[in-house]
């Protein structure tokens, strides 16, 4: 059988029914837009926001939010295609295995581990950092760092990283409730989503008194622009094409792109959606709009009332809580953010660690990993062999490796399949006119090629180093697609797959 063995549209329509022994339909429109928010709103919007706008863009780090968005709006509306043609928990992989067949699906689901399981341990590290500043800088350096950080303290004395702790602790904590169940993930989800958009919206509403017009003027930063001061006295000079003017709104907004990641896990969860057919679009596409509209006021805000050149001394991850405290004098408030913070880091966390173990559930069915990522509880109806395993894998990563490591290797994983999802949906325009599309995204193929071209230029601006790191990952991926799964595929096993029918995807 072919590396390019495809999928019939009617077998993945036909597992897709195949509900009753499979995962739980508990989820509808309004958990499915709030899963959507609580993995978009993270570490992106409260550390990434000010490090691009202090470094790079400036006030016009707002347009950087923009041109982020569009180019996730363009890989968005591709999403929404096929997550409410093919409601299958693979999300990316799916569509690949539907459209260009195995070998590239594989390629894909490999590439998602980037996305989702590193996203998560890079979140869990700044969930250790945040929880760190809350609790007054008294968790010891040595456990809540990897053990390739150091620091010199104000006395002299060096502290090296052991093991990070609180990452650790929090990844543990979120996995045993994956476990327990979708619904009790989306209901804690829920309630966390309503807190952190709240707080984000009070913060909006009262920092609005506070915009000192002089921060927003100018709104580009000028090419002559003095150097900032840093953190540790050194100047920090904007001469450079990529630190003013539109060349730091675009750096900015490859930056800022790591704040959208996350609307594409709503993907994953079509096969425990009660209507994929017609929520998924709303799922994908409303936590998208709500995001980009929060997100444009909340930059607008933040540069607003702390001039960008401070964001450079000030540290970065509390920058939020600095902008208050110094600005608005508003300590109450400082405190209520770095809280919402913390808990929205968790639900970026909870909900990557799910959308990892529903692409690997889809790839195990299909035989491309081993049983043990399929297998669910016999009560809780969740994968639970698999988020013990994920759990001891991104675990690994959250207590050993620096945020730096993880945080760029997330947004390529996502780019890539970003780019994959585009054209997918063009091949399959073109392979399958009249299979029904409850949703179908407009201007095919004028979208897709857009958000390829968008998509592709934000890979190709992200660091030498991250790039290499992903394709030895890849590398990775291709010795074990080549020594197993080629071998276990169902797709080549006769008589494993599920019977196909034409009566699934015709009109
Ligand atoms: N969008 C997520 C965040 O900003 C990954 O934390």
């Amino acid at each position: 059988m072919s590396l390019f063995a495809k999928k019939s549209i009617a077998t993945l329509l036909a597992q897709a029914e195949d509900s009753g022994k499979g995962l739980k339909k508990t989820l509808n429109a309004g958990n499915l837009v709030a899963l959507g928010i609580g993995a978009i709103i993270g570490a992106g919007l409260f550390v990434r926001t000010a490090a691009a706008a202090g470094e790079h863009a400036g006030p016009a780090v707002t347009i950087s939010f923009i041109i982020a968005a569009v180019g996730c709006a363009f890989a968005g509306l591709c999403y929404a295609e096929f997550s409410s043609m093919i409601p299958i928990a693979g999300s990316a992989y799916t569509y690949a295995y539907a459209t260009m067949g195995e070998l590239v699906a594989w390629v894909i689901g490999w590439a998602l581990v980037l996305e989702y399981a590193l996203g998560a341990a890079t979140v869990s590290i700044s969930w250790s950092e945040y929880l760190n500043i809350l609790v007054g800088k008294s968790i010891p350096y040595e456990w809540c760092h990897s053990p390739f950080e150091s620091l010199q303290d104000a006395a002299g004395v060096m502290h090296h990283g052991i093991m990070n702790v609180p990452a650790l602790f929090i990844l543990l904590l979120l996995s045993l409730l994956l476990i327990k169940g979708t619904q009790e993930s989306a209901r804690v989800n829920m309630i966390i989503v309503i807190i952190k958009v709240t707080i984000v919206i009070v913060f909006i509403a009262i920092g609005w008194g506070f915009i000192n017009h002089a921060n927003h003027t100018p709104y580009l930063i000028p090419a002559d622009a003095p150097p900032a001061v840093q953190m540790n006295g050194q100047p920090y000079s904007y001469a450079d094409f990529f630190r003013h003017g539109w060349g730091g709104v675009l750096t900015g907004a490859g930056i800022v792109f790591f704040a959208f990641i996350g609307f594409d896990a709503v993907s994953t969860t079509a096969q425990e959606a009660k209507n994929p057919k017609r929520d998924m679009p709303l799922g994908i596409l409303g936590s998208l709009i709500v995001c980009t509209v929060l997100y444009i006021l909340f930059s607008w805000v933040l540069t607003g009332v702390a001039p960008y050149t401070d964001f450079v001394k000030a540290g970065k991850e509390a920058s939020v809580a600095y902008a208050i405290e110094t600005y608005m004098h508003y300590g109450w408030l400082a405190k209520l953010v770095s809280f919402a913070i913390l808990l929205g880091f968790s639900s970026v966390i909870l909900v990557m660690l799910m959308g990892q173990s529903r692409v690997f559930y889809t790839m195990s069915t299909d035989g491309l990993l081993p049983k043990i990522f399929s297998d669910l509880h016999p009560k809780f109806r969740t994968p639970y062999k698999s988020n013990i395993v994920l759990f001891l894998f991104v675990g690994l990563f959250g207590a050993f490796v620096p945020v730096s490591v993880a945080g760029d290797l997330t947004s390529i994983g996502t780019l890539f399949a970003f780019v994959l999802v585009c054209l997918g949906i063009i091949i399959l325009r073109k392979k399958e006119p009249n299979l029904t599309r409850p949703f179908r995204t407009p201007w095919v193929p004028v979208v897709p090629i857009l958000g390829m071209i968008v998509c592709t230029a934000m890979i190709v601006g992200l660091p030498n180093e991250t790039l290499l790191s992903a394709f030895v990952w890849m590398i990775i991926g291709l010795i074990i697609y080549f020594s197993y799964s080629k071998k276990y595929s169902k797709l080549k096993i006769p008589g494993e797959i599920l019977p196909t029918s034409e009566k699934f995807d015709k009109k």
